[in-house]
């Protein structure tokens, strides 16, 4: 039996919080077309997120900003339409719930009516306090997002590992706090000492989600064109690849321009 098979009992933000209790870890990558997410859901995925890396891996734009809240519904509703188990998250963009709460219970709830997502996910902490909490009012579920934030690359002005300073580590220590407090039920943190995702994990009843915060979190991220080897640039101390997709591609691709140029392709069996 596949394990898409045995597991097909739909995954909760409570089975979340109870897959951290057992001290099972959680998986989640991102997805941002029907194909993938079919796949990736049918190889038994907790969580998968649709993510504003879109802007980046399906836009080819330098940062996660441009994204918009118009883009971000597409891309979901062709996710949604794929997953019949996993949790889907997706993000809030970059302005669509900064600096302004109504503004941002507007965004979340058309994202859970037009989308059929099962939660968003924020960056930030104390900054965003009153959008998370009108937020969670209507009833829709919310992970947080603390460490590297890229949606302040402008602000960072790097993606350099964050909170190695002690006043910055405290800080992401209180917001996680905070979020918790305010009812999120998850946080994903990016890019911190391992030391601290440890000590994080340890002090939240929920589940805390790395992608390079080390091994001590309850689960990980990553960004699906990353882990697939689709993208050879990135190449991150924190990620893994798991296949070599962008030689593949090319070679298939190659191939069959070779085919057409040739007229090898297509053959009798393939002709009507
Ligand atoms: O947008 C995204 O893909 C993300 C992950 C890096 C966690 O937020």
């Amino acid at each position: 039996m596949s394990t898409y098979t045995e597991n097909l009992r739909t995954v909760t933000t409570q089975r979340l919080i109870e897959m951290k209790q057992r001290g099972e870890k959680i998986s989640m990558l991102t997805a941002y077309d029907f194909s993938m997410a079919t796949i990736i859901d049918q190889a038994g995925m907790d969580v998968i997120l649709v993510g504003d890396s879109a802007a980046n891996v399906m836009a080819g734009h330098t940062t996660t900003l441009p994204v918009t809240l118009d883009q971000m519904i597409w891309y979901a509703k062709a996710v949604r339409k794929a997953v019949k188990r996993a949790l889907v998250v997706v993000d809030l963009p970059f302005g669509s719930y900064q600096g302004n709460s109504k503004e941002a219970v507007c965004s979340a709830i058309r994202i859970m009516k037009e989308t059929g997502a099962d939660a968003v996910k924020m960056e930030g902490g104390k900054e965003i306090k009153e959008s998370v909490e009108r937020i969670l009012s209507t009833g829709i579920p919310i992970m947080g997002h603390l460490g590297l934030t890229p949606q302040s690359i402008n602000k960072f002005g790097s993606y350099a590992v964050r909170a190695k300073e002690e006043t910055e580590a405290r800080k992401l220590v209180e917001d996680a706090h905070l979020l918790e407090d305010l009812g999120c039920f998850g946080i994903v943190l990016e890019k911190i000492p391992a030391q601290l995702g440890k000590q994080v994990a340890e002090e939240s009843a929920i589940p805390i989600i790395g992608i390079g915060a080390g091994p001590y979190v309850d689960g990980q991220v990553l960004v699906m064109h990353d882990m697939l080897g689709i993208n050879k640039e990135f190449s991150p101390r924190f990620l893994r690849r798991y296949a070599d997709l962008h030689d593949v591609i090319q070679n298939a691709v190659e191939h069959y321009i070779q085919d057409v140029k040739s007229n090898d392709f297509p053959n009798e069996k393939e002709s009507y």
